[in-house]
């Protein structure tokens, strides 16, 4: 039975970190375009991209195992459609942490260019194919576009059940 009224603190952290790193993931890929081809800062734009995107998959795996050990407090009343929606959505944006990451990495395998993170070469996993490279990119791309609309339901549903609805949605997940 799941009676505590909020979020495990180390859930909460996890939260806002990974969301953080989100709007992080966003800024680097958009702020690339922003600097002309071959110049070191739209490199450093790409490559923070990488590692950021990375550090989102490994922290959603902490994440996980935290859900799994620590349970989150019990859903308030409401409509059974509404929840539906938002556990939709979170699922959702879970898919988005993990598959992101995985397919990021499998269209820079694939290109077969040598990618380098601080002066360390990342394994490339497969052959270089640039056809896959580029498919695996477009789904990338729009999973990625995807992604703004699911994140901002996301805090939409937050912001209406904070000052709409004025119930503890926002809060339990802020301490
Ligand atoms: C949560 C994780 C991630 C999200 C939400 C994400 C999202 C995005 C978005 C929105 C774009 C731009 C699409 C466009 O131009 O319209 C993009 C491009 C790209 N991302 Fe990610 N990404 C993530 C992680 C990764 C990781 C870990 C890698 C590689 C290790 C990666 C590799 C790429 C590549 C190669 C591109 C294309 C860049 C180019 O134009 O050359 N992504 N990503
Ligand atoms: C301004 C931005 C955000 C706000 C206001 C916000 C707010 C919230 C709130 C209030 C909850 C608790 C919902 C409940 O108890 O039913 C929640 C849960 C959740 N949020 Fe966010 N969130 C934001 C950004 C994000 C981002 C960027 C992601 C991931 C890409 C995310 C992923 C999740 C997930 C997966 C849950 C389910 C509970 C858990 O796994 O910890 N959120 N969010």
């Amino acid at each position: 039975m799941r009676t505590h009224e909020t979020y495990a603190p180390i859930r909460i952290a996890l939260h806002w970190l990974i969301a953080l790193l989100m709007v992080a993931v966003y800024v680097t890929i958009n702020l690339h375009e922003a600097f002309p081809k071959g110049t070191e800062m739209r490199t450093t734009m790409k490559v923070a991209h990488y590692v950021l995107g990375f550090a989102v998959a490994g922290f959603t795996l902490l994440r996980l195992a935290a859900a799994m050990s620590l349970p989150g407090p019990v859903p308030l009343d409401g409509p059974k459609m509404q929840q539906l929606l938002a556990n939709t959505v979170h699922l959702g944006l879970l898919a988005l942490m993990l598959l992101m990451p995985i397919l990021g990495y499998l269209a820079l395998s694939f290109s077969g260019k040598p990618v380098s993170l601080f002066g360390l070469d990342l394994p490339l996993l497969t052959w270089a194919d640039k056809g896959i490279s580029r498919q695996i990119k477009e789904v990338h791309e729009a999973i990625g576009t995807l992604g703004y609309a699911l994140i901002g339901l996301h805090a939409l549903g937050a912001l209406y059940h904070h000052h709409i609805l004025k119930d503890s949605t926002l809060l339990r997940m802020w301490r």
